[in-house]
């Protein structure tokens, strides 16, 4: 299945984020650059084996240029971007084929001016700039030295963390069709599984498949290493092994934890189906509790909550859902305001709820955006302290998991014990885990969600039936 409907043109309109970005950065001096280097090719130790390039996130976000080796400088003082491609030898074209011409890259960038690498010095030294901004992560090794001591590292930081953050309207198409084409792979590895009910299916199978939609979409690479655990896997955050035989059983689950990018832009999505098509009962159940959790978040996200507010929101909202329902299924014993308080939860559910996605899978926004760990106010202005606005992009992703070490962590603990049935455990112990993962974006009165997967049960056995 192919979904030939691109959502934008080739030459992507970076000039509005470089515009935003400026924003930010006001005021501004006088003669002021910036310059970034984008990402070089890097190789396999002693070898000439070429590793897999993707672009650094903010030199993409300012040139829209996916491949290695570019420079980009901008003229805050005549808002220019000059764009400079690396230089490549004829010989080297025998291997690497013929770079493009200046018309070619004018065309296809949002840039101005196209300069060569041998004109980069030449061109400092003549804007004699005041300041010139840059990334600590940049190579600064063709600014002149004599203009080494213009350079700001930090404040550009800030700013472009700042203009990221949000999205503008053309960020949030690629961001949406992102996450519409990982959604439907994750929508042929449900039906993959049901349609080879009777025989052997392999974690990597299911990896290849949902890259394969992705690719077939002009998805060419993903956002993060798939994550597809089968049976007990899924209790495992960021298992990537994906080597295992998708096992049997009444209760087998496969978490599938998958998104593809589109031109750099990402989008982060989890979904959790029985292997037979048919959930069993305990499995059903501690799906229908995760998915409760993740609607009390849904219901309540909105511009103007402030996310550390929201902790104790949703820290009432995800983890009184789960307590809640886990106390009545008699997994947990106790008070409900006991197990909060101590925190006897995170047996079973033991990361954040969200963050914030966009040219990263975990984007700008600080670790803060996972919201339990961190009661206390921020550190810096590059965490999330603040209320949620339109425009930003978020994950909602509450789980439960029987991870045997973190269980028996608890459980093993004679302060706690009491807390746990460890004969209601074990009958879901094989379930393995389960986490529903959203992309979505804040707007104007609440959420649009980017992420249409089916999770009701019984939309997925359905869609599983077919
Ligand atoms: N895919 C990684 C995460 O959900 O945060
Ligand atoms: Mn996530
Ligand atoms: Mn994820």
């Amino acid at each position: 299945m192919t979904f030939n409907v691109f959502p934008l043109p080739a030459r992507l309109p970076t000039r509005l984020n470089y515009l935003k970005l400026k924003e930010h950065l006001s005021p501004i001096p006088t003669n002021a650059l910036i310059y970034l280097r984008g990402g070089t090719i890097k190789r396999r130790d002693d070898t000439d084996v070429e590793l897999d390039f993707r672009q650094e996130s903010n030199f993409f976000y300012l040139s829209g240029v996916e491949k290695a080796g570019f420079h980009i400088i901008i003229s805050l003082t005549i808002d220019r971007i000059f764009l400079i491609p690396p230089t490549v030898l004829p010989v080297e074209q025998l291997w690497k084929g013929t770079p493009c011409t200046n018309t070619e890259l004018l065309d296809k960038y949002d840039a101005d001016f196209i300069l060569t690498e041998e004109q980069i010095e030449e061109f400092i030294i003549d804007t004699k700039p005041n300041v010139i901004y840059t990334l600590d992560t940049s190579d600064a090794g063709y600014i002149p030295e004599r203009y080494r001591d213009k350079i700001d590292a930090i404040r550009l930081r800030a700013a472009i963390n700042e203009s990221r953050l949000t999205k503008l309207p053309w960020e949030i198409s690629m961001i949406r069709y992102a996450t519409h084409i990982s959604s439907h792979a994750h929508m042929a590895l449900m039906s993959l599984c049901s349609s080879r009910r009777k025989e052997i299916v392999y974690e990597q199978e299911l990896e290849a498949k949902f890259r394969w939609v992705c690719s077939r979409n002009g998805l060419n690479r993903q956002c993060y290493i798939p994550i597809i655990a089968s049976g007990p896997r899924a209790s495992v955050l960021h298992y990537t092994d994906n080597d295992k035989i998708v096992p049997g059983g009444p209760h087998a689950l496969v978490l599938v934890d998958a998104g593809g990018e589109y031109k750099c832009y990402g989008s982060d999505v989890t979904r959790t189906f029985p292997v037979s098509g048919v959930f069993s009962n305990e499995a059903k159940t501690i799906y229908n509790i995760v998915l409760k959790a993740q609607n009390a978040v849904l219901e309540r996200i909105k511009p103007g909550v402030y996310w550390r507010d929201m902790h104790s929101e949703i820290y009432s909202l995800v983890v009184r859902t789960l307590c809640h329902e886990l106390v009545q299924i008699g997994l947990l014993v106790g008070k409900e305001e006991e197990l909060i308080k101590i925190g006897v939860y995170r047996a079973f559910y033991f990361h954040g709820t969200g963050h914030s996605v966009g040219l990263d899978c975990h984007d700008v926004g600080g670790q803060r955006l996972g919201i339990f760990e961190h009661p206390e106010p921020a550190e810096s202005e590059l965490d999330l302290n603040r209320a949620l606005e339109e425009n930003m992009v978020v994950t909602v992703e509450p789980g439960i998991y029987f991870h045997n070490v973190s269980i028996d962590m608890w459980a093993n603990n004679r302060n706690y014990a009491h807390y746990f049935n460890m004969k209601k455990i074990n009958q879901y112990r094989s379930v393995g885990g389960v986490r529903i993962e959203d992309t979505i974006l804040i707007t104007a009165d609440g959420h649009e969600n980017f992420t249409i997967v089916p999770k009701e049960v019984q939309d997925i056995e359905a869609l599983m039936k077919l």
